[in-house]
């Protein structure tokens, strides 16, 4: 029986009288997954279902800040034209009267099932595991045995959420984000049938400087490598983590190296999936918990990022741009090689939905500080660059009007070249440094109309093998 007051159509009724009056909004981002109208969160169930990407997404509907979560839904043919599909999840139920929190979705006999966290303040223990099952990957019915997982194992503690689910030598694999004793840890459950579950025990937990609870964890292979990745709570200068090792025969992770996995302030709870391609592709959340989101005064806050390709090198994780992002790209704004004083390539913006390479040498460099930078006739200035007497790596907020304005400094030591890639899209920009060694997510909110691109080159100049900024098709 329906224990709440919140249900699918009563979600789908709602967005379809809003959702006009939120799409031509300033800050509405052309190529990105965002809320049609309301809050989102986490990417959940991220699965290729029939030839087909889907995304689903812990959503609120009917306000721009957080609330019960319903789970949002889009699908995708190639990454980047995301059609919006009804809403696949609303709590109903007693067991997740506060919310369907996030979870994952895998396709087994043929149909999709989602695997997701039912949560009730009021009960205890408060998180349990649910499924949901739907044989035209659109709606979805909620299992009769929910709560497939009704309590957290002694390893763990009432908080208990986040499972997801992955087949591997013959059976479904649960992990499951918790925390105990301010330790955070991944719990292992298995099952062969996804209804009945049977505890493992722990992966991996906290040597104690490693945050309190592991929301949102996620375990894959990726060749030799097991590579674990997790958003510890309160973990000092830290959101998102990975962790590469091998799993042993005792079912325990055993880390040979672990890092941040995007260094930008609004990245959080990333999930990954595999695609027909063999592609292991990766979406966060492109915000973050308690921050402006200036986006809410027009009625929805809250987007996801670009999908990003996941491979290994030399022990470290890398994301790179799939290959289906040239498709965006439309009129060549720029393009040039060579010396460039401080202030001299100024381009005029129809919008900020570019894509800018900057291949810079550093060797013939002799400014201290270069990059590019974004300004708007109201003086507002956005900044991306490197530092290097410091060998610093620079997003700089803090001459902006709207939003965070802070100023992001990545220790990264390099010699010869730095290579820029840096996609805008009207509200964000996703930076990647050489080819993925390091990647920067972050929201920008201009009041200003008019934006310029410039080159910035602190009292000198700045050698370019190659600038190429494009307008993007959208
Ligand atoms: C992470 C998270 C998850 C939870 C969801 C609730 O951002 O806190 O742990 O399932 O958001 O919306």
């Amino acid at each position: 029986m329906n224990t709440t007051t919140y249900s699918i159509e009563q979600a789908n009724r709602f967005i379809k009288e809003k959702e006009e009056e939120v799409k031509n909004t300033k800050y509405r981002l052309g190529y990105h997954i965002a809320a049609p109208t309301g809050w989102i969160n986490d990417p959940n169930g991220l699965v290729f279902f029939r030839g087909e990407y889907h995304v689903f997404y812990q959503y609120y509907p009917y306000e721009a800040e957080w609330g019960p979560m319903h789970w949002g839904h889009a699908k995708s043919k190639d990454l980047i034209n995301w059609e919006a599909l009804p809403v696949a999840l609303a709590p109903e139920f007693d067991y997740e009267k506060g919310g369907c929190f996030s979870g994952s979705a895998v396709v087994f006999q043929d149909k999709l099932y989602l695997i997701y966290t039912g949560h009730n303040e009021e009960k205890n223990p408060k998180e349990v595991q649910c499924i949901a099952v739907s044989e035209d990957g659109i709606h979805f019915r909620k299992s009769e045995s929910n709560p497939v997982i009704p309590s957290p194992p002694e390893d763990g503690s009432e908080d208990f959420r986040d499972p997801k689910v992955s087949f591997r030598d013959g059976k479904w694999h649960m992990v499951v984000g918790s925390g105990k004793d301010g330790k955070g840890k991944v719990l292992t459950f298995t099952s062969q049938d996804l209804e009945t579950w049977h505890y493992e025990g722990v992966l991996l937990e906290s040597d104690g400087e490693q945050g309190t609870m592991w929301e949102c964890p996620d375990l894959f292979t990726i060749g030799e490598y097991d590579v674990l990745i997790f958003s510890p709570m309160e973990m000092e200068g830290s959101k998102t983590r990975y962790v590469i090792g091998k799993i042993d025969e005792q079912n325990k992770f055993n880390p040979i190296n672990n890092d941040e996995i995007d260094f930008g302030p609004d990245f959080y709870a990333p999930q990954t999936f595999e695609d027909n391609k063999g592609r292991r592709l990766l979406i966060s959340w492109m915000n973050m918990w308690k921050k402006e989101m200036p986006e809410k005064e027009d009625g929805w806050a809250g987007a996801l990022t670009i999908p990003r390709e996941l491979s290994i090198k030399d022990q470290k994780l890398i994301m790179t741009v799939p290959e289906e992002f040239k498709e965006l790209r439309g009129n060549l704004l720029e393009n040039s090689k060579g010396i460039l004083q401080h202030d001299k390539m100024v381009k005029p913006l129809r919008n900020l939905c570019i894509e800018v390479h900057a291949n810079i040498s550093l060797k013939e460099t002799d400014a201290e500080v270069i990059g590019l930078e974004v300004v708007s006739e109201l003086e507002e200035r956005f900044f991306i660059g490197y530092n290097r007497s410091y060998g610093n790596l620079i997003v700089d907020r803090t001459k902006m009007k709207k939003g965070d304005k802070d100023k992001v400094e990545v220790q990264y030591k390099k010699d010869n070249n730095i290579n820029f890639e840096m996609y805008f899209d009207t509200s964000s920009v996703e930076l990647f440094v050489d080819e993925g060694e390091k990647v920067l997510s972050h929201r920008i909110y201009f009041a200003g109309e008019h934006l310029n691109i410039r080159n910035l080159s602190a009292n000198g100049m700045t050698d370019y093998h190659d600038l190429k900024i494009w307008q993007l098709n959208i």
